[in-house]
C-alpha cells in the first residue's frame, strides 16, 4: 500500500488510540532505554562522559513541567537515596522566574519529551547562568533543549503522538534510575553488589510491565464506576506519592474528571473532608517498609464511606485491612523499579475511563503536546 506523502510513519497498530499503543508498547520500548544505558556483562550502569564528576556534585535541581516534572520527583527520592545529594525538584515556569540561589559547581537536570516547551528551555538558561551544569533528559535527540544542554540524555521513547504522556514518562524514569545509581557507586553510597542487584532488577522491568498490562480487563471493570466519580482522590508515600501526583494529572487530562494527587501523610491536613461515598480513592501502595501507614489512611477513607481501589502486590492485598476495597495486584518486586511497572495500571485507570467518557483520548479539548510559549 502506498504511503500518502508527508503521512505520519507512525499508526496505531491493532490499537484504538495512539494512547492504547503507546501504553502497550512499553515493555518493548524501556527495554531498548535500559539497553542503552546497562551493560549486562558487566552488571553495570553506563552513561556517556558527563561533564562534572559525580562526587564533587554538593546539589541537583531538577526543572520540568507536567509529566516530566513528575519523572523528575521521582527521581528526587532516587537521587537523595543513591548519592545522599540534596535534590530540589521545581515547576519550570515557577523556577525560572524565582531567582533560586544556585551555586556554581551544581548540576541542573531539565526533562522534557519534546526537548522545546518553552518554560523548561528558559529554565536551562537560568541555569547556565548560574554556572550549573545541564543534564537533558529528552525524547527528541534534536532539540532545542538537548542542543543547549552540556549533556544529553536520550529517553529512545521513538514517537509519542498522544497528548497524555506515558511511554515518555516510563522511559524517563529508566534513564533517571540509571543516572541515580551512577551517582550512588561514584559517591560510594552503593557498593558494586548493589549496582548489579540494582542492573539485574533493571532487566526484570520489561518482564513485570507485561504481567501490569494483564490488569486491563479487570481495570475496564473498574473504570465504569470511575467514569461516574465527579472527582477522584490519588493517593501514595514515597516514590508513589509523585505517582499520585500522575495518576491524577492523566485522569484529568484525558477524562476531564476532577482528581487530585496527594501524599497519604497530607489526607487529614485536608483532603479528608472530601471523602464521602460518591468518592472513589486511588491508593499506589506496593508492600514497602510505609505500608502501614497507608494501612492507616485506607482506614480512615472506609470508615468516611469512600471506596478504595488499592494498587498493591499480593503481601500488600493480604494486609489491607478493610474489606470495602477493590484490589489490582502486581508481582511483588524491588521498590526501586515499583514507580516504572505501577505506571501501567495507573495510565490504563485514565485510558478505561476516558473512552467510557467517549472523550478525544489522543486529543483532550484544550491541550497541546508541546507547549512552546508560556
Ligand atoms: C504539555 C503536554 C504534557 C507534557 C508537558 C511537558 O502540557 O500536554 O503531556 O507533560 O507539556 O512537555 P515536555 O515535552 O516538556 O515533556
Amino acid at each position: 500500500q502506498k504511503v500518502p506523502a508527508g503521512a505520519l510513519l507512525v499508526d496505531k497498530g491493532n490499537h484504538r488510540h495512539f494512547m492504547a499503543k503507546e501504553i502497550y508498547e512499553q515493555p518493548e520500548v524501556i527495554s531498548h532505554t535500559f539497553g542503552h544505558y546497562l551493560d549486562l556483562d558487566t552488571e553495570t550502569v553506563c552513561l556517556p562522559e558527563l561533564p562534572f564528576d559525580p562526587k564533587e556534585v554538593q546539589h541537583i535541581s531538577i526543572t520540568a513541567c507536567g509529566t516530566a516534572l513528575y519523572a523528575g520527583a521521582v527521581a528526587e527520592y532516587w537521587l537523595e537515596r543513591f548519592g545522599r545529594v540534596p535534590v530540589s525538584t521545581d515547576i519550570a515556569s515557577e523556577f525560572r522566574y524565582r531567582e533560586t540561589p544556585l551555586a556554581p559547581g551544581g548540576v541542573t537536570i531539565v526533562i522534557s519529551q519534546s526537548g522545546e516547551t518553552a518554560d523548561t528551555l528558559a529554565s536551562l538558561r537560568y541555569a547556565k547562568e548560574c554556572g550549573q551544569k545541564v543534564v537533558a533528559v529528552v525524547n527528541v535527540p534534536t532539540s532545542t533543549i538537548a542542543r543547549e544542554a552540556d549533556v544529553v540524555l536520550p529517553i529512545l521513547a521513538g514517537p509519542e503522538i498522544g497528548v497524555a504522556s506515558t511511554k515518555a514518562f516510563t522511559c524517563q524514569l529508566a534513564t533517571l534510575a540509571c543516572l541515580s545509581v551512577a551517582f550512588g557507586r561514584a559517591k560510594g553510597v552503593l557498593s558494586a553488589d548493589d549496582e548489579h542487584k540494582l542492573v539485574r532488577a533493571f532487566m526484570e522491568v520489561p518482564r513485570l510491565m507485561t504481567e501490569a498490562l494483564k490488569l486491563s480487563p479487570e481495570i475496564e471493570v473498574l473504570a465504569r464506576t470511575l467514569a461516574k466519580a465527579r472527582d477522584v482522590l490519588y493517593l501514595g508515600r514515597g516514590t508513589n506519592y509523585p505517582l499520585s501526583l500522575e495518576g491524577a494529572l492523566k485522569l484529568k487530562e484525558i477524562s476531564y474528571i476532577h482528581a487530585e494527587g496527594y501524599a497519604g501523610g497530607e489526607l487529614k491536613h485536608g483532603p479528608i473532608a472530601l471523602i464521602d461515598e460518591k468518592m472513589p480513592v486511588v491508593v499506589i501502595a506496593p508492600h514497602d517498609r510505609i505500608f502501614d501507614k497507608t494501612v492507616s489512611n485506607m482506614e480512615e477513607v472506609a470508615a468516611r464511606g469512600g471506596k478504595i481501589i488499592l494498587v498493591t502486590d499480593p503481601k500488600g492485598a493480604e494486609a489491607a485491612p478493610v474489606n470495602a476495597v477493590q484490589k489490582l495486584i502486581l508481582p511483588e518486586m524491588p521498590a526501586t523499579v515499583c514507580p516504572m511497572v505501577y505506571s501501567i495500571p495507573v495510565q490504563l485507570i485514565a485510558y478505561h475511563t476516558a473512552v467510557i467518557m467517549g472523550t478525544d483520548v489522543d486529543q483532550p479539548r484544550n491541550l497541546a503536546k508541546s507547549v512552546t510559549v508560556e
